[in-house]
């Protein structure tokens, strides 16, 4: 092995000790680094600590993304990229996004314990707001340094509290000088916690990332009227939970139908009901959906169906909605050739690998817009649960991912 795995698993594990919490009802131990609150700064002064140990030059762009480059031999050669994120959803676990930022790390560290200078730079990233589930829109940070989402825009976002997402950045002191648009890397390699139940199922070692299914986000305020309990007949209700209610079983069952392909999936994960009284039918409530599909067309023929039944709902209930699409990416395909160097190395460690789409957003697809972009995922356990502190992985797992990695970015840094 070319990494330390010792050293991979105490790093991972003490990075998840910032933002630990222990779940009161399951007695389980999760992490929350939600973006830019206090836990997640405090997680980014510690990476930003040991990139600097490690000897890398580090920036900070304007939207908070952090980055560490590593000389190369011939140093003005586009440098070979990787990298993740080290926010979390308020209950995740210690290797979503984290695996991809400690296992970048670790390479450089082995890079610098062996005395290896590659021809080309290397640099690692971490990425700001990749779970999005503060600011309404995922892969923030690296979606802006790609050029998906103007710096503006993602400033100016607001959470739930109305806190706007730069003058939260400028709090935690991270909103940094350095340009923020990134000019194509050579290419650009994240490893990843897989998230799911197919690697393990399948018994494989590891997983080639061939891509990732599109993703379709929306926040919806559906407006009703409010009244007691108590005293207001059925028929004369017009109550918007109800309403929520209903599209959340339509959802359910349109993708469960079959008719928008086999791997449609829609979820609504949050409810706010408004004023949220055990007695009072609400005025308001504001949800989200989130909808995913491989396919582009069929994506698009379930949005057309998400607007129709929103429409019957309006009516039949007597409630407004209003809709907000709050994130939107089609299916991003990650480039052959990197893909065929990192099966390739899995091949030549006598790793058992299969290739998979990614169910889950990654900053890797926005970085897949600069240059030749892939992924390794490396199995779960508990069928891959994740956002959630049940997310688990070994030892092993993580340092067989972590050397795919190694091998992967050295072979591509020494590329002309
Ligand atoms: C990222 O974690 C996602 O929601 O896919
Ligand atoms: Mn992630
Ligand atoms: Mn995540």
């Amino acid at each position: 092995m070319c990494i330390d795995a010792d050293r991979l698993w105490d790093t991972l594990l003490k990075l998840a000790r910032i933002g630990a919490y222990v779940d009161a009802r399951t007695g389980l131990s999760g992490v929350n680094r939600l973006a830019l609150t206090d836990a997640d700064a405090d997680g980014r002064r510690q990476v930003m600590a040991w990139f600097g140990e490690a000897g890398l030059e580090v920036r900070v762009d304007r939207v908070g993304n952090v980055i560490g480059r590593r000389a190369g031999r011939f140093d003005h050669l586009a440098p070979v990229m990787s990298g993740s994120h080290i926010d979390s959803v308020p209950t995740g676990g210690a290797f979503d996004g984290a695996l991809g930022v400690i296992g970048a790390l670790e390479v450089v560290r082995s890079l610098n314990d062996a005395g290896v200078v590659t021809r080309r730079p290397i640099e690692i990233a971490f990425f700001t707001d990749e779970e999005g589930c503060r600011f309404g829109t995922d892969m923030l940070g690296s979606a802006v340094a790609c050029g998906r989402l103007p710096l503006d825009v993602a400033l100016d976002l607001t959470d739930k509290h109305g806190l706007r997402m730069g003058d939260e950045l400028a709090r935690i002191g991270f909103q940094g000088e350095a340009e923020e648009r990134l000019t194509p890397r050579h290419a650009y390699v994240e490893v990843h916690i897989e998230q799911g139940p197919v690697l393990a199922a399948a018994e494989m070692d590891l997983g080639v990332v061939s891509g990732v299914q599109g993703i379709s986000w929306w926040e919806l305020t559906v407006r009703g009227r409010s009244a007691h309990a108590g005293t207001t007949p059925m028929s004369l209700r017009r109550d918007p939970g109800v309403a929520v209610a209903r599209l959340h079983l339509a959802l359910d069952a349109m993708a469960r139908s079959g008719r928008f392909g086999p791997e449609m999936r829609a979820t609504m994960g949050r409810y706010d009901a408004h004023p949220g009284l055990v007695n009072v039918v609400p005025s308001r409530v504001i949800c989200t959906v989130d909808l995913r599909n491989p396919d582009d067309d069929q994506m698009a023929r379930a949005e057309a169906a998400f607007a129709e039944e929103v429409a019957t709902i309006e009516r039949d209930l007597q409630v407004t909605i209003e809709r907000e699409q709050t994130a939107r990416t089609d299916r991003v395909p990650f480039a052959p050739v990197v893909q065929a160097i990192i099966a390739r190395h899995m091949d030549a460690l006598g790793l058992r690998h299969a290739t998979l789409l990614s169910g889950a957003g990654h900053d890797a697809q926005e970085l897949a817009a600069v240059c030749p972009t892939a992924m390794i995922f490396v199995p779960g356990l508990h069928e891959g649960i994740s956002h959630n502190p049940r997310e688990m992985s070994t030892p092993a797992a993580c340092a067989r991912g972590v050397e795919v990695l190694y091998r992967t970015l050295v072979e591509l840094a020494e590329e002309g």
